[in-house]
């Protein structure tokens, strides 16, 4: 395939305007089709291509979305580097709607989700610790200060199964363990990220205080989705901006994860 790309952006619908030059892709992959046309195209000097995360009709629940292909597709590209924007709910009063938050740590409440490439012949174990790239969440702190929005540099995602938010007692637990924000789909995406050696960066904009934390109804998807079409612009330009700042060399451990590891099959190039 001689359309490449170096950057791999998955999110919201509200990002195709980013990329100049776009082309699109029907893509299938080994394990099976990606959530929607992978577009393909120029922000800056950087190659990028698109993923929708649900797809353009938003037709993937979290649980269905089909994670593996989306990975597998950016890698085939030639993407080493996943820039990944979405909303979240936050466990901190202090952290309201419009917090910025670039995570460091994760906890999977995920259930039944397929969250590895390595389940047919072979045992591969990867790193996992930090699962998210060093390099890239610097330049996602750094580049929000310069827009003036104010990062919150770490924390800790916890990601739910959904589609359902989360009870009161769920929530309240949760923010009791001292985890940061709530959300649905930062699993298995970061995972298999690692386990193509690629980097991947988490941007999570607070659209509402989890139901833990709320006197009222608890968290409605209609407020979710208004909160983050209101705040779309702000999150394109973040992202069109940290795309162009991302190393042009990795150099971080993320590259290595399968280093010494011997693969039941090749990766893509
Ligand atoms: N996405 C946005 N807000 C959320 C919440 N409160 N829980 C889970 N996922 C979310």
């Amino acid at each position: 395939m001689d359309i490449r790309a170096e950057i791999g952006v998955i999110g919201g619908s509200g990002f195709y305007s980013l990329l100049d030059d776009a082309e699109e892709l029907e893509l299938v992959t080994p394990f099976g089709s990606p959530s929607d046309v992978v577009t393909v195209g120029r922000i800056g000097s950087r190659s990028v291509a698109f993923i929708p995360r649900h797809g353009r009709d938003h037709r993937f629940a979290p649980h269905r979305i089909p994670y593996r292909a989306n990975l597998w597709a950016l890698r085939s590209l030639g993407v080493r580097q996943v820039v990944a924007p979405s909303a979240v709910g936050s466990l901190r009063p202090e952290y309201g709607p419009g917090t910025l938050v670039i995570p460091d740590q994760l906890v999977d409440r995920t259930s039944g989700r397929v969250q590895t490439y390595y389940d047919t012949a072979g045992v591969v174990h990867i790193p996992f610790a930090d699962p998210y790239c060093p390099a890239g969440r610097a330049v996602a702190v750094s580049t929000a200060t310069d827009e003036d929005w104010e990062a919150v540099d770490g924390g800790t995602l916890v990601v739910i199964e959904g589609p359902r938010f989360s009870t009161r007692a769920e929530s309240r637990w949760f923010s009791s363990n001292g985890w940061t924000i709530v959300g649905m789909t930062g699993h298995p995406e970061a995972v298999l990220a690692r386990e193509l050696a690629l980097c991947y960066t988490s941007l999570c904009l607070v659209t509402d205080h989890d139901a833990g934390l709320e006197a009222g109804q608890g968290v409605t998807q209609e407020e979710v989705f208004a909160f983050f079409k209101a705040n779309i612009d702000r999150m394109r330009s973040l992202v069109c901006e940290v795309v162009q700042r991302l190393p042009e060399e990795r150099t971080c451990p993320c590259r290595d994860a399968l280093a010494g590891v011997k693969l039941p099959f090749e990766l893509p190039e």
